[in-house]
This record gives C-alpha cells, structure tokens and sequence, in this order.
C-alpha cells in the first residue's frame, strides 16, 4: 500500500516509537523473568535452608525429648526408689507395733516380706524371729535353757549333742521327763476310757539314737522326705525328754480315733500336738497327729484359747520376749 506523502513522517515517527516501546516491553519482560527466577532461586534457597532448619530443630526437639525421656526415667527411678523407702519404712513402722520386733532383724522382716508377700506383718516378724529366713542347721542357735520346760528346739534351735535331761523316769520301757508321766498317764487313761486305745512308743532319744533313726529315714526315703519327718541329731524335741510318739509313728496314724482325740484333747493334759497341719510352714515338718510335746497345762490352754497354731510362736510371744503389762 502507497502511502499518501503526508502520512509518511507521521508513520516513522509511530514507527519508531513503537520500536521503542517493544524494546521497552522486553527489557521489562526480561526484568521481569530475572526478578521471578532470583526470587524463586531465593525461595529454594531460603525453603532449603528452612527444612533443614526444620530437621535441625526436630532433630533438635527429639534429641531434647529423649533427654526428657532420661530425665523422666531418672526421675521415676528416683521417685520409685523414694517409694520403695516409704513402703519399707511403713513396712517397718507396721512390724514395729508388735512388742516382739526386734530392730535388729529390720532388713530381715523386709526381704522375707518380699519373698512372701502373701504373710502377714505379724507373720513376717515372728518367722524372722525364729529365723525361719537362714537355711535350715545352719543358722543354729543354743535351745534357750533346755531344762525348762518351754525351751525351743527346731531346726534353728539345737542342744548339745551330749546333753542329756537330768530328771528323766520311766514309763513303760520309754524314758521321759519325770514332770509329765503324770500327765501323760491321765491322758492315756481317758483316751481309753473314751475307747481309743493309744500306744506311747518314743520319749527321750538320745542324739546317738536320733541319728541312726534319721539315717534310717534317709536310706528308706531319701534325703529330702527324711528331712521333713525327722530331726538331725541335736535337733529333735525327743532329747529334751518332753516329746512323746504313739505308734504307728506314720501315715497310718492319720484320719485314726487316735488322732483326732489327741487334737481335741491333748492340751487338757499339758501337751500339745507339736507339727499340725496348719503350722508345717513354721516347724518345716509334716503333719506328724502321732507327736505329743508336753509343755505344761498354763501353755497348752493359752495355746488352745488364743489359737495359737505353733509352739514356735507362742515361744516368740511369750519366751523370746515378754508382752508388756497391759493397761
Ligand atoms: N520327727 C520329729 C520331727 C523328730 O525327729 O524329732
Ligand atoms: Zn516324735
């Protein structure tokens, strides 16, 4: 297309101009697409350095919970074993309240306590006394005075192997102590009349003797069945001169007449049955219905009406300590 003459310079100029103006729309463009690319290089940059800011401070944050963890744990175990002292002085304070306690033995009740928590704090204390938590003959101490009549003897309490009772009579073919034939007597008397027969086979056995017979239980049954039915030598009952078997000195006596009138009467006469069925925990032995102690009739009946299951007991109650006067 010609343009007219006139129109021309007025074209270059529009020409020209609008040159100018697309150079300008590019720098600007241009500009633009810089800014943006610095800005999203800023941006990765800044978000890079962000998340790792951010794994820093979670890193940080679990490195800081874990130290939390610790102290916590730090904390507990501190706080449990503040609480295991506090158990253990109540504990203490609870076995303290019995006149037999003995502070001594503090540690003792609290470790046999943890092996049995099933017994109770009177329990505890009174096992501990007779020190049912040492091995059997191995923590040994002398019978108290074994001339009288509520000394105890048991696998923790033993007589010299030599020792002999001074006042021992018979009866029968049997030696024992003079004081309890009388007794003794009276009981077979009246088990009799009662129509049960009861045939006494065993009184004072010397240390020698007792150690043929717990041999012989060894050979027949075994070391671990002759333990619980018969002493070492220097620790049977029957060397005090107290103890009295009736035949048959074995299981056949068990659910017999005889038995059961030795439960229900002996402590009339001054015995008691020594290894019962309830008490087997504290004597270590069976249940033995045909063994007769005879501790005098004031013990029996004490025993009898405060139900006072083992002699074992009765001698931490009333002869290891003596209750305070009441009032
Ligand atoms: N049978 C009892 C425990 C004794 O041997 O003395
Ligand atoms: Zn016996």
């Amino acid at each position: 297309m010609r343009l007219k003459k006139w129109l021309r310079p007025a074209l270059r100029v529009r020409t020209s101009q609008q040159q100018q103006k697309d150079r300008r729309v590019i720098l600007l463009t241009v500009l633009l697409a810089g800014t943006l690319m610095v800005a999203i290089a800023l941006f990765a940059f800044t978000s890079g350095n962000a998340g790792h800011e951010l794994a820093t401070l979670a890193t940080a944050d679990v490195a800081s919970e874990g130290e939390e963890a610790n102290t916590t744990a730090r904390a507990d175990e501190q706080g449990a074993a503040a609480n295991i002292q506090i158990a253990d002085q109540q504990a203490l304070k609870r076995y303290s309240l019995f006149y037999f306690y003995e502070d001594a033995r503090s540690t003792r009740y609290l470790d046999y306590q943890a092996a049995h928590p099933e017994l109770s704090a009177e329990q505890v204390v009174i096992r501990v006394n007779v020190d049912l938590d040492t091995v059997d003959y191995e923590v040994v101490s002398p019978a108290s005075d074994v001339s009288v009549i509520n000394t105890l003897v048991s696998k923790h309490y033993s007589l010299p192997y030599d020792y002999e009772p001074a006042d021992l009579a018979y009866y029968g073919e049997l030696l024992i102590k003079s004081e309890a034939i009388g007794p003794l007597d009276q009981l077979i008397a009246d088990a009799s009349a009662d129509g049960v027969p009861l045939s006494p086979t065993s009184g004072y056995r010397s240390a020698a003797t007792q150690e043929t017979l717990y041999n012989g239980y060894v050979a027949s049954f075994g070391y671990e069945a002759a333990e619980v039915q018969s002493a070492h030598p220097g620790f049977s009952e029957h060397q005090t001169g107290w103890a009295i078997d009736f035949s048959p000195t074995n299981y056949l006596f068990y659910d017999t007449p005889q038995a059961y009138w030795l439960a229900e009467n002996a402590y009339k006469y001054g015995f008691i049955v020594r290894y019962t069925e309830e008490n087997t925990d504290m004597t270590l032995y069976i249940h033995e219905p045909w063994h007769i102690r005879y501790v005098g009739s004031q013990v029996s009946n004490y025993m009898h009406d405060n139900n006072i299951a083992s002699f074992e007991e009765y001698w931490v109650k009333y002869v290891q300590h003596t209750p305070p006067p009441l009032g």
